[in-house]
């Protein structure tokens, strides 16, 4: 069937805006209303004896993953590493036997990504995928597959497979964690019950969409360089909101672990420089607090992404600051995806690139 753009202008904004929804049907399909509780598809291995995760992906798709590593570290207690698909095959990657490698694509076709799941398998890891397209080779040849119900994404920068793939990494966390038996009843009940506020919070989010634009026009429009700085699971994010807007903008962007700054990019600051800072109120919040500091001492014009409370604290020192609803920091990645996707855009329209086809760039890599 046709797939049309919804009233919107091009297929990225319209599935930008889908994301309340197709986070919702994603979630819906693991989460129990009654309970409070996640439950998995039923998998062909023991998911509590894993002794150690690999997490493998290109592009976005591999940030979702970044996330999903940080999550699962702090949630489950297992140990994961994380690789770039096209890095990890020309590898010689050593794993424990038994292990469980997950694979992250939107597409389900990516040359790189699909490669180093025939080498997992080789090497005896249970291959799990997270996966948009069902049919795909990815979906056909990993022994399980979590689906990302996020529809058909047209727009070549991804915007709502990245979403979903957080929330299916966000239950395979708690699953985990109940299965090893390192989350109690509680836990889980909060933080499933934190993620089915996702939706709601998301479509506020999006209310956002004005403010974001008129940033996007007055202070990206003109940058040649912008920084994204971010810690903890809003680092992911950083890398994320950088390569979202220099995919689609043709704007230079780095995203930088915000505690790595002082070892790099804070030479870059001056006065043309703008610096997005995501952060949510959570416990890393007074870390990137001081690294705004140091980005304005330095003439820099910080442009923060957090809450009611973290924008009090930092308003007075950005260029602007945005307060997106307050959440618990579990869910904030979820969330904090959409600005960064709103701010990408309205920059590349606004200088009017092509933003669903944006040069150089394909939907998916199916060749090395
Ligand atoms: C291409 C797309 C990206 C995507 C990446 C991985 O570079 O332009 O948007 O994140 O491939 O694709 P996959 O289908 O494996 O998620």
């Amino acid at each position: 069937a046709m797939i049309g753009k919804g009233g919107h202008r091009h297929f990225m904004a319209k599935e930008i805006f889908e994301q309340p929804q197709v986070i919702g049907d994603t979630l819906n399909a693991m989460f129990n209303p009654t309970r409070r509780s996640i439950t998995l598809p039923d998998l062909p291995f023991d998911l509590a004896a894993v002794p150690r995760i690999t997490m493998i992906a290109c592009g976005t798709a591999s940030l979702a993953g970044l996330v999903g590593k940080y999550w699962l570290e702090r949630f489950a207690g297992v140990a994961v590493d994380w690789d770039l698909a096209s890095e990890f095959r020309y590898r010689a990657p050593v794993m424990a036997e038994g292990g469980l490698a997950i694979f992250i694509s939107q597409s389900g076709e990516t040359a790189d990504t699909l490669a180093a799941l025939r080498y997992c398998k080789q090497h005896g890891q249970h291959c799990l995928g997270i996966v948009n397209a069902p049919e795909s080779t990815i979906a056909r040849e990993a022994d399980a597959v979590l689906p990302t119900l996020a529809g058909p994404e047209i727009g070549v920068a991804s915007t709502k497979a990245f979403t979903t793939q957080l929330v299916v990494l966000a239950c395979l966390t708690i699953a985990l964690a109940r299965a090893r038996g390192v989350m109690d009843r509680e836990t889980e009940a909060r933080l499933s019950g934190a993620m089915t506020e996702v939706p709601s919070r998301a479509a506020e989010v999006l209310n956002h969409d004005g403010r974001i634009r008129a940033i996007a026009e007055d202070a990206f429009v003109p940058a040649r360089d912008v920084l994204y700085l971010g810690r903890g699971t809003s680092y992911p994010l950083a890398l994320e909101g950088a390569l979202k807007l220099k995919e689609i903008s043709y704007i230079h962007a780095e995203g930088y672990a915000a505690g790595e700054m002082k070892h790099g990019p804070i030479a870059l600051i001056d006065e043309h420089v703008p610096v997005v800072v995501i952060a949510p109120s959570d416990p890393l919040f007074e870390k990137t607090a001081s690294n705004v500091q140091e980005v304005v001492a330095r003439g820099g014009k910080a442009v923060v992404f957090s809450d009611a409370e973290g924008v009090k604290r930092l308003r007075d020192l950005a260029l602007d600051a945005v307060a997106l609803p307050a959440v618990d920091p579990f869910v904030a990645p979820i969330l904090y995806a959409l600005p960064v996707q709103l701010l990408a855009y309205h920059t590349a329209v606004a200088k009017g690139t092509d933003v669903d086809q944006p040069r150089n760039l394909a939907k998916a890599v199916t060749v090395e």
